[in-house]
This record gives structure tokens, sequence and C-alpha cells, in this order.
């Protein structure tokens, strides 16, 4: 087999390249591990910034977003017993769209098939080979054979835990930054309406809490836990107490309960991994960087990481030039250290460290007594909120 782009990972990152490269009348082949009916239903991000709102709209995928998403205004920061409305639209121009991340997957699954786009599913045992020469390909096997994928480009869009980075050349002259968080989110979802209009980022002394939505009938609910912890310990009634503490406040606001259909664990970590290219093969991304999840960016900087690809070889086909290519890293890094510094910034501000000193928690609540009554910097935090493409 052959093709113009080899894409590896049919998560966000990938589908969106597929399509956005079809757009432009380049080729490609996405190769996805998992099955169809397992990343159309796999519970993940649920914030899209206004940036990757209007990319999903201008190249034809964003009906079922408008639809069925909701558009909100502006975010509540609680603490102290107290809610705080920061308003995004007013303070930015911007707003942002709650709509969960494999609906934007079922959606751009359904545009690449109606424009007969490869995507092989349920591929093993992925390899790339040659991608420091000008003929990379791509080994695997699908449906019980041994396959092969020539192409011009590799794209590794696989995630974390894929093949793609650790088969980046000269290994030793990556530098990667990271830092581990003593904790993780416990996340759940809820059949009951919504408790608030918009999503609540609960600082409390028990842990972090945020209220989301997924539609009028399903809520998601996060709170900080042991990252070590399994959701077994947690029967429904343990999770409602703790909400209820985390969540409470003076101004009469409750949250509402409903039937808890799904639980899980998240660990959470900063991570980066540079170059973002070798080569003929180029990363995008949770496969060369992970933010933890407080300031909603992860799904986001896959995008933009892939709106920039997305350039460079429009350009290298078009034109022949490689020059946006050839500044991927760079142009990709500018971003993705702003938004590691934003999801940094809120997981310090809004969750209980338990090695904090009572010096260190009255500086927490003292930032955000400050976000909340200065202007400035409220527009701060909505900017970095709603993102800057
Ligand atoms: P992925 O979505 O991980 O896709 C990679 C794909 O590659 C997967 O389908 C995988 O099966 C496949 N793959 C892996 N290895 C191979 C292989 N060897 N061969 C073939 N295929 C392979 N982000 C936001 O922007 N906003 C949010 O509100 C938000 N909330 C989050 C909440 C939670 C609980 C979590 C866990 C994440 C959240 N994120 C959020 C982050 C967001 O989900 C990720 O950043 C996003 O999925 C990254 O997309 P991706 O395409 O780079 O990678
Ligand atoms: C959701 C996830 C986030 O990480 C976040 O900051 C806000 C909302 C969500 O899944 O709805």
């Amino acid at each position: 087999m052959r093709t113009q782009i080899a894409i590896i990972g049919a998560g966000p990152a990938g589908l969106l390249l597929s399509h956005l490269l079809h757009l432009q009348g380049i080729e490609s082949v996405v190769l996805e591990s998992r099955s169809r009916a397992d990343i159309e239903s796999t519970i993940r991000a649920g914030v899209l910034e206004q940036g990757t709102m209007d990319l999903l709209n201008e190249t034809g995928v964003g009906e079922r977003m408008r639809s069925l998403g909701a558009l909100h205004h502006g975010i509540e920061l609680a603490f102290d017993g107290a809610r705080h409305r920061i308003d995004l639209t007013e303070l930015t121009g911007k707003a942002i769209t709650v709509y969960p991340q494999h609906e934007v997957i079922k959606d751009l699954v359904a545009a690449r098939l109606a424009a007969q786009g490869q995507l092989l599913f349920e591929v093993s045992d992925v390899e790339l080979h040659g991608v420091e020469t000008s003929r990379p390909s791509v080994i695997f096997r699908h449906g019980g054979e041994a396959c092969s994928l020539e192409a011009d480009f590799v794209i590794g869009c696989d995630g974390y835990h894929g093949v793609a980075r650790p088969a980046m050349p000269e290994q030793n002259l990556r530098k990667d930054f990271q830092r581990i968080y003593p904790f993780g989110w416990f996340g759940i979802l809820v059949e009951s309406v919504p408790s608030s209009d918009e999503l609540i980022y609960a600082q409390h002394e028990r842990g972090f809490a945020l209220v989301s939505t997924r539609s009028p009938t399903v809520q998601r609910l996060y709170f900080q836990c042991d990252p070590s912890d399994r959701t077994d310990n947690w029967s429904d009634d343990r999770i409602w107490t703790e909400l209820h503490a985390r969540l409470e406040n003076r101004d009469g606001w409750k949250l509402k309960e409903g039937r808890i259909f799904q639980k899980n664990i998240i660990g959470m970590r900063s991570f980066v991994s540079t170059p973002m290219q070798a080569g003929r093969l180029f990363l995008a991304g949770d496969a060369a960087h992970i933010v933890p999840p407080t300031g909603a960016k992860g799904m986001n900087l896959a995008v933009s990481d892939v709106w920039l690809l997305a350039r460079g070889l429009e350009q290298f086909y078009r034109k022949g030039g490689e020059e946006l290519l050839n500044s991927y890293t760079a142009d990709a890094l500018k971003r993705i250290w702003r938004a590691e510094y934003f999801s940094w910034t809120m997981t310090r501000l809004l969750h209980t460290f338990a090695d904090a000193t009572p010096f260190e928690r009255e500086m927490q609540r003292a930032e955000l007594e400050n976000i909340v009554s200065s202007r400035a910097l409220a527009t701060s935090l909505a900017e970095n909120y709603v993102g800057a493409f």
C-alpha cells in the first residue's frame, strides 16, 4: 500500500489531520489499534476552545457540535463557600462549547468515511521504518495479515503510550520535560439534569471538584483523589457525600444527584517531548505533550498541532517549500508551553497539596481572591481558558 501521509492513531489529532489534508487534496491512511465502537465511546475531554469550534465549523464538521454541544459564555470559580463568575465572553469576546470528545470523534470518522477516506481499525504490531529517509514506511497487522504502508511522511498521533515517540531517531538528542502530580481525578457520569448553567471549578480543603455537563440529561463530575485509589473503594453514597462537602456554599446552590453509570480515575502529569519532528516523522497531540486536565487544554492542543502540520504539508505539496514543516516544532511549542503554564497554574491554584504549609494554603486562597477581584487577572485567566489560536 502507498499513500502520501501515514497517520498513526485515530484520536482527535489523527482524524482531524486526515480531514484537513483531504480538504487540501492530500491523501492519507489512518491506522488505529482500537475498534471504531471503542474510539467512539471512550469518555474523555469535554471543552472546546473558540478556535477549535471555529475550525470544526469552517471545515464542515461542526453541525452536530452546534446542535448538541452547549455554548458557554462563562465559568465559575468556587472557594470559601462562595461562587464567583468569570465572564469569558465579556472579558475576551470569545466562548467555549462543552461537547464530548467522543462526539467529535464520531463526526470526524463519519466525515472521513463519507469522503472514502482510509481508516483501518484494530491494527496491531505497528512499526515505523526509514523515517530518516524520504521513503518512510509503517508495517502492521490488520485482519490477520501482515501489511506495509509506504508514505512520504509518517505522523504519530498515537497518544502518550503510542509507538511513534519511541521510534523517533536520535533518541539521545531528545529532551523531555515532566511533572507528575501527587493526585488524580475521579470522574463520574450521572443521569440527571444539569446542576449549573456553567462549569464550576471548586477549590476546597478536602480537594478540588469540578461540575461539568455532557447533555441536558447526562452530567460529568470530577473530584481530586489519590491517583492509586480504585473506583471499587467508592460507593455512590461516598461519592455524593464527598462532592456535596467540596461544592457546598453559602448561596443555597445544591448539586443534583442521579444514577451514577460510569466511574474512572485518571492520573495527572505535565509532559513535553522535544523536538516534535525528526526526518519524515512528526508527532502531534498527546504523543508529544500532556497537560493536567484542569485547564481543559489537551484536545485543543492536539487540534492546534495538526492545524500547523496541515499548513506545512500543504506548503510542501503545493509549492514544494519546507519552511513551515521545518519550523513545526518551534511554532507548535510556543502554544504548547503557554498551555502547559496555564494548566499547571490552574492545577496549583485549585488542588489541595497534602504537603502544603499553612502559609502556602493562605497564598493559594489569596491568589483566588485576587483573580476574582481584579478585572486584569480575570481577563488573563479568561484569555487562556478560551484559547489563542
Ligand atoms: P488520543 O486521543 O490519545 O488518541 C490516540 C489514538 O491512537 C487512540 O485512539 C489510540 O487507540 C491510538 N493508538 C495508540 N497506540 C497506537 C498504535 N501503536 N497503533 C495505532 N494506534 C494507536 N482535553 C481538552 O482539550 N479539554 C478537556 O476538557 C479535557 N478533559 C479531559 C478529561 C479527561 C478525564 C482526560 C483523560 C483527558 C482530557 N483532555 C481534555 C485531554 C484530551 O482527551 C487529550 O489531550 C486528547 O485525547 C489528545 O488527542 P490525541 O489525538 O493526541 O490522542
Ligand atoms: C471537562 C474536563 C476538563 O478537564 C475540564 O477542565 C472541564 C470539563 C469535561 O470533561 O467536561
